[in-house]
């Protein structure tokens, strides 16, 4: 599958972001440790979703769908904690199945984790945190098995912010004997809201958005619902597609406080930034400015919106650097925009980007999905037709992405073969 589009179109109008995929995940998790229904709204219908889903069902988990973005999850019929199945390794968020098995279980073997190919993305963290809660921890035939006679509650230190590890860590430890703290946690608002979401279920979490989480263990947690927070990166995505298109976008439904970084970038660039309780409006400029960016964890610069931001700067006037502190291989997209007349130039993890006057429609193909949905803001940017090949990454964590952009006044199509796309071309002259 294949997106095709024509440039130039400045985007226009409103668009409502979907729940946060990463919360979700780490949510789901959450909700099978206890053997009440739990309900779970906004929740973003994306393939990752989909995917740990389907591998929850295959351990018995039931899932039932209430309505497109609702779903009632319950892990009272679990018949194993084995999690091997072809799906599980497709995705990056099946490790947090192990944290979950582990704490409800004290037991767990879930196959090592796939997902994007940004970089070797170890889990050392997620078992040192493990380990130091009484888990006997190995890896054997790609499978990672965790079991504890007696989960104890133990001080992690995590060596380096880990989105993953802080979460992981937390779930187990919410139902081990005693007291956990893990320091140098990951701040992000999706470790905050799988925070919130285990408090909802009888969990004991303080502190969760700082650097220090302290965990009381309890000794069950019940069923609850809870409503998913907007997702911070498609927000973001759709900010700078505003700002790259030169058009005027509200998006809605996000929580300006979690787009700071976003915003005050946006706003150095010499675009409009405006903030209302939950909408954030975006208005493009003719003339941006480059400027500097460094990747860092939450509030800094999220590491997911580099490829976008980069995308943005080709087209600003001078000359910005992006510096990428988390992921060592996540400017794969590079030679793509390349293609397209681009200028950048990129010696490790710094990217050094010269700002062109116009980008030109080429042949593309999506590396992974952050750097996927990049390359769809500048396609839409650029001179011409351009296509972006392997959108299956994009679906993986965009909902919706094509018709959202279309009603942006994007035009943007999916296509699955050369004919579908040959009367694109023909369409859009
Ligand atoms: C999560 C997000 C991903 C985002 C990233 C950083 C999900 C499903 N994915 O990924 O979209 O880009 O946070 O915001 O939520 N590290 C180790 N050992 C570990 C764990 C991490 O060395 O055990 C390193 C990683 O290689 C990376 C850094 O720590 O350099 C941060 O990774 P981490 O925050 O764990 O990212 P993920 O949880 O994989």
């Amino acid at each position: 599958m294949q997106y095709i589009m024509k440039g130039g179109n400045p985007l226009v109008g409103e668009v409502v972001i979907s729940g946060a995929k990463n919360a979700a995940l780490g949510i789901l998790a959450a909700a099978i440790m206890t053997d009440e229904p739990v309900l779970i709204e906004n929740l973003p219908d994306v393939q990752d979703i989909r995917v740990l889903l389907r591998a929850m069902s295959e351990i018995g988990v039931i899932v039932e769908w209430v309505d497109g973005h609702t779903i009632k999850i319950n892990g009272g019929n679990i018949h194993t904690v084995r999690v091997e199945n072809a799906y599980i390794r497709k995705i990056r968020a099946g490790y947090y199945l192990l944290g979950a098995l582990l704490g409800k279980y004290r037991h767990a073997e879930v196959a090592l984790p796939g997902g994007c190919n940004i970089g070797s993305r170890p889990i050392d963290q997620h078992l040192k945190g493990f380990r130091a809660l009484n888990a006997q921890v190995d890896v054997q035939h790609g499978c990672v098995l965790a079991d504890a006679k007696q989960l104890q509650g133990g001080h992690v230190y995590l060596d380096m912010v880990s989105v993953g590890a802080t979460i992981n860590v937390m779930l187990a430890a919410v139902l081990a004997l005693g007291n956990t703290t893990i320091e140098n946690a990951a701040k992000e608002p999706h470790v905050v809201d799988v925070a919130n979401m285990l408090n909802s279920m009888g969990a004991n979490i303080k502190g969760a958005g700082t650097d220090v989480i302290r965990i009381r263990g309890v000794e069950r947690l019940h069923g609850t619902e809870y409503t998913i927070i907007p997702d911070q990166i498609e927000a973001g995505t759709f900010m700078f597609a505003a700002a790259v298109t030169r058009g005027d976008v509200m998006v809605k439904n996000v929580i300006p406080k979690h787009m700071e970084a976003i915003s005050s970038k946006l706003l150095e660039m010499g675009c409009e930034v405006s903030e209302f309780d939950d909408t954030i409006r975006v208005v493009g400029k003719p003339h941006l400015r480059s400027c500097n960016v460094k990747t860092l964890p939450y509030p800094g610069f999220p590491t997911d919106m580099q490829p976008q931001m980069c995308v943005t700067l080709t087209l600003a006037g001078g000359t910005g650097i992006v510096t990428e502190s988390i992921f060592e291989n996540r400017f794969k997209y590079v030679d793509e925009l390349t293609k397209m007349g681009a200028q950048i130039k990129v010696e490790g993890n710094v990217a050094v980007i010269d700002g062109v006057s116009r980008l030109t429609g080429a042949d593309l193909v999506a590396p992974d999905l952050r750097a996927g949905a990049a390359l769809v803001l500048a396609g839409l940017t650029a001179e011409g037709v351009t296509t972006v090949d392997n959108i299956e990454y994009i679906l993986r964590g965009y909902e919706n992405f094509e018709k959202k952009l279309q009603s942006l006044g994007a035009m943007i199509e999916v296509v699955t073969d050369e004919r579908e796309a040959k009367k694109f071309r023909l369409r859009v002259g």
